[in-house]
């Protein structure tokens, strides 16, 4: 056995929002979504299958994450264990290269360094597929980040057909992704709680189920046709009717800070000058602008004037799950 092994996945971006499982244990989505794997963000997992003296332990960081704190890891290996009929304690080490000052979630490239760490370790023969349904035990959007490039996550119908498949793994198509993080630290409504609510409570939860299909088949084509203009429309459409779908559910919420806004008609004077660009929003106050790598300066310089305080990085496609030992 190999009993260790260190995985690298990268942090990917969802341009076709998934929001709503209809199976929570299973993580079974409503609707298929679409994403793009960044080059700049990426969680770094070490797994190692301890001896039997040994306890299991999970290191973020280079510092122990408290009992409470790692359960959710800890669970979530445990539902693996049992899955492949595998056993022992263990020792998670993990690096995660996604600053929080960036304002991404890092459980996407977390779950699926993890999930690849994990297989290897055990020495389980698993197809990519495999892995990416591993992955999405562990959080959803995890699926995705076991590919590069263009990914979607094909909602499925059950355990087995509920995989991400890669659309384009290595894109050629000029993309820049500028995570702009808006300093904010208001308490999130983290997304499997957000969610939760709009699937039991928005009564325009199944015009978003039908919405999102048909933006996964226009995204698809706009991608195969490397339309950056229709895949930043598509993409920003997306996160416009989440964040709306918010609002509808009971009682409604937001993501919103009064600096998103800010950041929205930033975005939309911006195109109104001819700098084209889209933007997305995820769980969070955060806003992620889709542009050009030309007009990367001009967007940068013009949210520093608007919002000094704002931190900008840059990413373009990353690569899929990567086995480093
Ligand atoms: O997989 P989770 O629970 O982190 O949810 C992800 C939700 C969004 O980031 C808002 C959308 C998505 O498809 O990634």
């Amino acid at each position: 056995m190999a009993s260790a092994a260190t995985a690298r996945a990268h942090t990917n971006i969802a341009l076709v929002k998934y929001w709503g499982k209809k199976d929570a244990e299973l993580r079974l989505p409503f609707t298929s979504s679409i994403s793009m794997t960044l080059d700049r963000f990426y969680a770094q997992t070490t797994f190692e299958v301890l001896p039997a003296s040994g306890e299991s332990e999970f290191i973020l960081d280079g510092a122990v994450v408290r009992p409470a704190a790692a359960e959710r890891v800890m669970k979530y290996v445990k539902l693996l264990q049992r899955r492949f009929s595998v056993s022992g304690n263990f020792r998670i080490v993990s690096e995660n290269h996604v600053p929080m000052s960036a304002g991404l979630a890092s459980s996407s490239s977390a779950f699926s360094a993890l999930a690849a760490a994990f297989a290897k370790a055990y020495e389980l023969e698993v197809s990519r597929e495999e892995l990416s349904r591993m992955a999405r035990l562990g959080s959803g959007s995890a699926c995705r980040s076991v590919f590069g490039g263009f990914v979607k996550w094909e909602k499925g119908t059950d355990d087995a057909s509920s995989i991400a498949i890669p659309l384009v793994e290595a894109p050629t198509i000029d993309l820049t992704l500028l995570a702009v993080e808006i300093n904010t630290k208001q308490k999130l409504v983290p997304s499997t709680v957000g969610m939760r609510r709009v699937v039991e409570t928005s009564p325009y939860y199944p015009t978003w189920v039908e919405d999102t299909e048909r933006a996964c088949t226009l995204m698809e084509e706009a991608i195969r046709a490397e339309d950056f203009t229709r895949i930043g429309q598509i993409a920003q459409q997306s996160a416009l009717d989440m964040h709306a779908l918010n609002l509808t559910a009971r009682p409604g919420f937001t993501y919103f800070q009064p600096e998103t806004l800010l950041a929205i008609s930033t975005v939309e004077q911006l195109n109104a000058a001819g700098v084209e660009c889209y933007f997305t929003i995820d769980a969070g106050p955060n806003i992620k602008v889709l542009t050009r790598a030309g007009n990367v300066e001009e967007i940068v310089s013009r949210f520093k004037q608007v919002l000094p305080e704002v931190t900008i990085a840059a990413s373009s496609f990353g690569p899929g799950v990567e086995f480093l030992r």
